[in-house]
């Protein structure tokens, strides 16, 4: 963190980039932000009007910071938007979809072929008996069937749950099971490393648990042309799973896009919170659309001729906004591509960028860094020079890795957008619009139009510029998750009753002299690991469930990799003795109830765990523990001073 409050280099927006941008200049962007905050109905209104509306709202903003409705009274539907509009104009064979598989195919589908496509797959969904407001769990891996089934939901109306690859059968089962789903969507295998993702296979394993499922569809990725030759057998349920390409043989290409109204739920997501239950925020329809639609033009700065290449999953918000939902609004070609960074070599990326000719290239922090250890030979082949802007997302980016990109990557010629916000706010909250504003390394910059965010003290008084505090929104803007699924008690108490009447964030921040902010990261419990948020309850609660373990507490720690490790410490049930062969047990333990990426890096056995006289455990000293090796500071609420003593003892 000490570099980051040292960091003052500013990298002015290149003047010919600027020249070609939607905004041009930092008066533009000023203008547009006052107006945007002093006139937020018109701004919002200005900007939903550039979208295909079936019926027009009433009012734009409706009711307080909580619980805000945008856009009151219109109709529309974000699949027609995202499709129909480019279809039916002489955007029709312009590349919607570039995909490329991990094995190497390449597939290229046109506005008019998504068109129909989506058409057809929603009538299946239709035929199944799934209609407006049913929820759709979605577990597939990066391929454009897997964006046609988000479309697909939303042009009926049904509200898709999309649960990431990577999440295990126990994980797909609580957030079926919360959201109640009728239906999953799923595919035979998808390709990692290598390797085959048996998806199907998973979800056969979920379902015996899952009483509201009532088909499956499966598509078949591994017939792919191009494709390895092994296939792998999946089991279909007869009366519950069906073919994907089965279906769609015998579907009408004609479904018309259901009218929903703005406030109409458009999908769950689920994500960690400070408790052991996953939060599955609720998205509505006309503000997400407007907000994501608004963002990816002006942040991403999408042009006619761009090809649009963001990293992230649609397992995650990343990938629901800006793979799918933002840049399709904008009528761009989205290049999606299925496997890892490094296969079958590291240079993976910079060959896709260089072969179809990527212009703007949107990924994590800690991909970065994974690019910076890999070594820059990897770039050695590549020209690059097809890249015009570059983005970050996810956790924060330490100067050293944003000067690597910006040279290496960029080639100091690309500006880039470090992009700051999260599942619940839909939507881009802080980021420089790059024809507009200089970017700093490590810094998000300035907030998005008719965003109002202020650091402030545990009572919400704003702290003097330079000082860090906790990072709040002031004002409603349209994106915003409006509720937890089930549960509005907690989205209330989660988010908007720590500081009444503003947002709670969650994350650190400070901003300086010239009104930038930069994000110091969480302030809760949860864990960011590779830009993945992870909950530290929902892995103690993992761990507690395994036959031999009495307790357990789960903190971050620093890593120079992933932005930030798992370390578990672990107390067992009377009788069982710790050894190197139970640690490696309780790590895949992990792994298996919740997915590969909550599996600890560290996992310490202790006789009992710190904790407060009301019997807290004391995070901070484990947080310490797992970092710097030692504990100082205060620990007089301790229970016992000696378990410190003996976590010490317990070190490897
Ligand atoms: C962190 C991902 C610093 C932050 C879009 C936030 C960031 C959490 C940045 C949300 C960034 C995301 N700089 N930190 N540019 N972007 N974060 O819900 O801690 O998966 O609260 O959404 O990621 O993670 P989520």
């Amino acid at each position: 963190m000490q570099s980051l409050l040292r960091e003052n280099r500013l990298f002015p927006p290149p003047a010919d980039f600027a020249a070609k941008a939607h905004i041009q200049n930092l008066e533009q962007y000023e203008s547009m932000y006052r107006k945007s905050v002093e006139e937020p109905e018109e701004f919002w209104a200005e900007a939903a009007s550039e979208l295909d509306w079936f019926e027009k709202w009433t009012t734009v903003l409706e009711g307080e910071m909580g619980s805000a409705k945008w856009f009151v009274g219109g109709k529309l539907n974000l699949s027609h938007n995202c499709v129909d509009r480019h279809a039916l104009s002489n955007a029709r064979d312009k590349v919607a979809l570039l995909w490329e598989g991990e094995p190497g195919e390449v597939r290229k589908i046109t506005y008019g072929e998504l068109h129909v496509m989506v058409q057809q797959f929603a009538n299946v969904l239709k035929g199944l008996g799934v209609g407006k407001g049913d929820r759709v769990a979605i577990y597939m891996g990066m391929c454009p069937e897997l964006a046609i089934a988000l479309l697909s939901c939303a042009r009926i109306g049904a509200i898709h749950n999309v649960i990431f690859g990577g999440f295990a059968s126990h994980a797909l089962v609580d957030r079926i099971n919360d959201s109640q789903c009728v239906a999953v969507l799923t595919q035979d295998v998808s390709y990692r490393r290598g390797g085959e993702v048996k998806l199907k296979a998973i979800v056969d394993e979920a379902l015996g648990k899952c009483p509201t499922v009532k088909n499956v569809v499966v598509y078949q990725r591994s017939t792919v042309e191009g494709s390895p030759e092994r296939k792998t057998p999946v089991s279909m349920v007869e009366g519950r799973d069906i073919w994907w390409h089965e279906a769609v043989a015998t579907a009408s290409a004609e479904c018309p896009p259901e009218w929903m109204d703005s406030e109409d739920p458009l999908y769950i997501l689920y994500t960690s919170g400070t408790t052991g239950k996953p939060k599955g925020l609720v998205h509505t329809t006309g503000g997400y659309s407007v907000g994501t639609y608004l963002t990816s033009k002006y942040i991403f700065d999408l042009q006619k001729d761009d090809v649009y290449f963001c990293t992230a999953d649609i397992g995650w918000v990343t990938g629901h906004s800006y793979v799918v939902y933002g840049p399709l609004q904008n009528g761009t070609t989205v290049l999606m591509y299925e496997g890892a960074p490094n296969w079958p070599d590291c240079d993976r990326f910079w060959r896709i960028v260089d072969t179809h000719k990527v212009s703007v290239f949107y990924t994590a922090p800690t991909a970065i860094r994974a690019f910076i250890k890999w070594g820059d030979a990897y770039l050695a082949p590549y020209t690059l020079d097809s890249l015009r802007l570059l983005g970050t997302v996810g956790e924060p980016i330490n100067p050293e890795a944003w000067m690597w990109y910006h040279t290496n990557i960029g080639k100091e010629r690309c500006p880039i957008v470090d992009t700051w916000w999260q599942t619940e706010t839909g939507a881009i909250l802080i980021a420089p619009i790059p024809g507009a504003v200089g970017t700093k390394p490590g810094s998000a910059t300035r907030p998005f139009f008719g965003i109002v965010p202020e650091v402030v003290t545990k009572e919400g008084e704003p702290v003097p510029k330079g000082q860090g505090g906790l990072l709040v929104i002031r004002k409603p803007w349209p994106s915003i998750a409006r509720s937890i699924y089930g549960d509005p008690d907690r989205y209330k108490s989660a988010y908007f009753s720590e500081i009444p009447g503003s947002y709670f964030t969650g994350d650190g921040a400070r901003q300086d002299e010239d009104g930038y902010f930069w994000l110091m990261g969480r302030v809760d419990d949860v864990i960011n690991v590779s830009g993945h948020r992870l909950g530290s309850a929902e892995i103690e609660s993992a761990l507690v469930a395994h036959p031999k373990v009495a307790e357990a507490a789960v903190v971050g720690r620093p890593d120079e990799m992933k932005g930030q490790a798992i370390a578990a410490f672990v107390s067992l049930e009377e009788g069982h003795e710790a050894s190197d062969a139970l640690k490696q047990e309780l790590r895949q333990w992990v792994a298996k109830e919740i997915g590969a990426l909550a599996r600890p890096d560290d996992l310490r056995f202790t006789p009992t765990l710190p904790k407060t006289r009301s019997g807290k455990i004391m995070r901070r000293l484990l947080r310490e523990l797992a970092t710097t090796g030692t504990v100082t500071g205060d620990t007089t609420t301790l229970e016992d001073f000696g378990v410190i003593a003996k976590l010490r003892e317990g070190d490897e």
